[in-house]
């Protein structure tokens, strides 16, 4: 090749012409006033209601953990300066760590510097160190666990979303592999669909398989402890290992897993996406540190984002506009064409101040565009009101009508 750049452009100008090139909303938070934020145009700035943020608990603007946050930064000052190994493990971070075993009710629990990292890092390190390891992968799981799968160099078998006939079918298909792991989520990110985690566990059982489960989407929000869908469903000690992540509900960044002593203690030291990298600013496990305890003992949030999205689905109901509703905290708005997604969503920004950003391939399948609408406890009726009065408008406008 001799025109690498003609290349690069060539590429991006397809991505522009299938409608799935990704522009960035430029946003300044307002603290203290979550939902709200500031949108930066070229030529103008304006105060926007955010429709689909992942801090489904507000957890970002929470008072305490803010103040845990400048409180540790005061104390040890700002990065950790190195890698866990060479002196980078903080206290903060064993408190975290600790805190996170009691939180799932786990021996160990390991942190890494996202939800992204956990994964890949711990499936390729079990893919790749147990012997004639066979991954067995939900089809609709994260692009993290995906590649973390092909990176370990295992074999890896897709089995159909959440059905446990076929999983089991291909369980017993490979069931002289001398190890297993099945890989799946509580909560699927896009569709907002809860897998049958006992059932799967069972599975595993019977054909002396590792679980491990993803749940990104779960934790601080499910649970009467924040947990996950696991503790609500009272299956945590069925669970091998658990991964979870910092930045959602939780409010701040970083993943984890946990699991049994001597497993996380393998992880720890075999996974180089956890050894070679400067390990999270203390004040982050400070303030990751009191958001958990805080989700701990106060349902507050988790009750008043519920009766939000409750709210929420009537009134889309009511009004006919289509959505899934698959009884979690995920509302997606299916569109189905890449364009319309990004020109529904613009208008939305534009002419009435609401910001979703639209969610198109490889995000999700060709042909299922959406919104994916979330409703944090900061949310109030107004502006639920507000939200599915424009939806009506920009739906009529558009001519969409497209049943979920
Ligand atoms: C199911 C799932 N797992 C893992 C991740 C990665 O987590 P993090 O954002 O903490 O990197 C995401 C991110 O959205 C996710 O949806």
């Amino acid at each position: 090749m001799t025109d690498y750049n003609a290349f690069f452009k060539e590429t991006i100008n397809q991505l522009k012409i299938e409608g799935n090139y990704r522009v960035f909303a430029d946003l300044e938070k307002i603290a203290g006033n979550f939902p709200q934020a500031l949108n930066y145009k070229e030529n103008s700035v304006s105060e926007v209601t955010v429709w689909c943020s992942n801090d489904y608990l507000g957890m970002s603007q929470n008072k305490i953990v803010i103040e845990s946050m400048i409180e540790a930064i005061k104390k040890v000052g700002a990065g950790s300066g190195g890698t866990r190994n060479i002196s980078g493990t903080n206290h903060y971070h064993v408190l975290l760590e600790r805190e996170l075993c009691y939180l799932h009710q786990k021996e160990s629990a390991l942190l890494f510097n996202s939800g992204y990292l956990a994964n890949q890092a711990t499936l390729s390190t079990l893919g790749k160190k147990l012997p004639e390891c066979v991954i067995f992968s939900d089809e609709k799981n994260h692009a993290s666990m995906i590649q973390g799968i092909k990176n370990s160099g295992a074999r890896k078998v897709i089995f159909k979303h959440n059905d446990l006939e076929d999983l089991e079918k291909k369980l017993k298909k490979n069931m002289n592999a001398k190890s297993k792991v099945i890989a799946f989520e509580s909560v699927y990110s896009m569709d907002g669909d809860f897998s049958p985690i006992s059932e799967i566990c069972k599975l595993a059982k019977k054909y002396r398989a590792l679980t491990f489960l993803d749940e990104v989407h779960a934790v601080g929000i499910y649970g009467k402890r924040g947990a996950g869908v696991a503790e609500m469903q009272n299956v945590m000690n069925e669970i091998d290992i658990l991964q979870g992540t910092l930045a959602k509900a939780f409010g701040l960044i970083g993943g984890y897993v946990a699991g049994k002593k001597d497993l996380i203690d393998f992880i720890r030291s075999f996974s180089s996406g956890f050894i070679f990298t400067t390990s999270l600013p203390p004040c982050i496990a400070a303030g990751a540190y009191t958001s958990i305890r805080h989700l701990k003992f106060s349902d507050t949030e988790r009750k008043n984002m519920l009766k939000n999205i409750q709210n929420l689905k009537l009134l889309l109901k009511k009004t006919n506009i289509p959505f899934i509703d698959n009884g979690s905290h995920i509302i997606p708005v299916i569109i189905g064409e890449p364009n319309l997604c990004k020109k529904t969503c613009q208008i939305l920004l534009d002419d009435f101040k609401i910001y979703v950003q639209p969610i198109n391939f490889p995000t999700v399948p060709k042909g299922s565009e959406r919104l994916r609408i979330t409703a944090s406890p900061n949310h109030n009726d107004k502006m639920i009101k507000e939200l599915v009065n424009a939806l009506k408008i920009v739906f009529r406008n558009l001519k969409i009508n497209k049943a979920a």
